[in-house]
């Protein structure tokens, strides 16, 4: 009999270990994971391309024109582990991460439009089951029904410190209190949107990963996908 295969939903702010998380999750389970900020950060590169976004405008009725030409997709790559993103079927895997795609991601976010569009991208990609998607809405908005919904938090100060030293480490010119604010523009306009804003699911099980190492927050993970996954076989 085949295993029954379930949804898992991580949710929570930018930089508290979603994708760390979720990936050793997928891993252990052989399940497809799907790091929806990618989708948006690639949205938002494709923006930054076509001159439709810059520090105080967005060209909002080009954008939502422009959404049928934009093609996300994901390609799994085994020398890494993961999939990579694609932008029109260009690998844009490191564009994606930069500081500048970073400031602009949010404001790509909180267009309806985008997110209906990736949305219902999520949700075809989810039909099968057997996934760990990361965001910010999976659990409320994505998947509502997901058998497990995790809330990741972690303080404004750690995450940027977080974020700072994994940027210092490949070698990017960047400064702590440059991604601290970055950090916190993301949390305000991800948390205030009027689409979808980033909300723990009354269901989701909460954790602080300030307070847990990776391994640990993920062995406390893992304890609740074997009851999930023990009730449905
Ligand atoms: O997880 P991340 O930092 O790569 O996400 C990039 C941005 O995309 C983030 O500022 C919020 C937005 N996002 C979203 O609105 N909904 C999702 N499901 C995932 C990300």
């Amino acid at each position: 009999m085949n295993k029954p295969k379930i949804i898992i939903a991580i949710d929570g702010y930018s930089s508290t270990g979603k994708s760390t998380i979720a990936k050793m999750i997928a891993n252990k389970l052989g399940y497809i994971y799907v790091d929806t900020g990618a989708m948006y950060r690639a949205i938002a590169l494709y923006a930054m391309q076509n001159e439709i976004i810059s520090e105080d405008i967005i060209y909002k009725k080009k954008l939502i024109s422009s959404l049928h030409d934009i093609d996300v997709s994901f390609k799994y790559n085994s020398d890494l582990g993961f999939s990579e993103t694609y932008l029109n079927r260009k690998n844009v895997e490191k564009e994606i991460r930069s500081i500048e795609v970073s400031n602009n991601v949010s404001r790509i976010a909180a267009i309806s439009e985008v997110r209906k569009k990736l949305v219902a991208q999520q949700q075809l990609i989810g039909l099968n089951k057997g996934i760990v998607m990361d965001g910010r809405d999976i659990g409320t908005v994505v998947f509502p029904n997901a058998e497990l919904k995790v809330f990741m938090t972690a303080s404004a100060h750690i995450r940027a410190q977080r974020r700072y030293d994994e940027m210092f480490k490949k070698g990017d010119d960047i400064t702590y209190e440059a991604v601290l604010e970055n950090v916190m523009t993301r949390d305000y306009i991800d948390t205030t949107r009027e689409d979808s804003p980033l909300l723990k699911a009354n269901d989701a099980i909460e954790i602080d990963s300030a307070e847990l190492n990776v391994e640990e927050t993920f062995d406390e993970v893992y304890q609740y996908i074997k009851q999930k996954l023990e009730v449905k076989s």
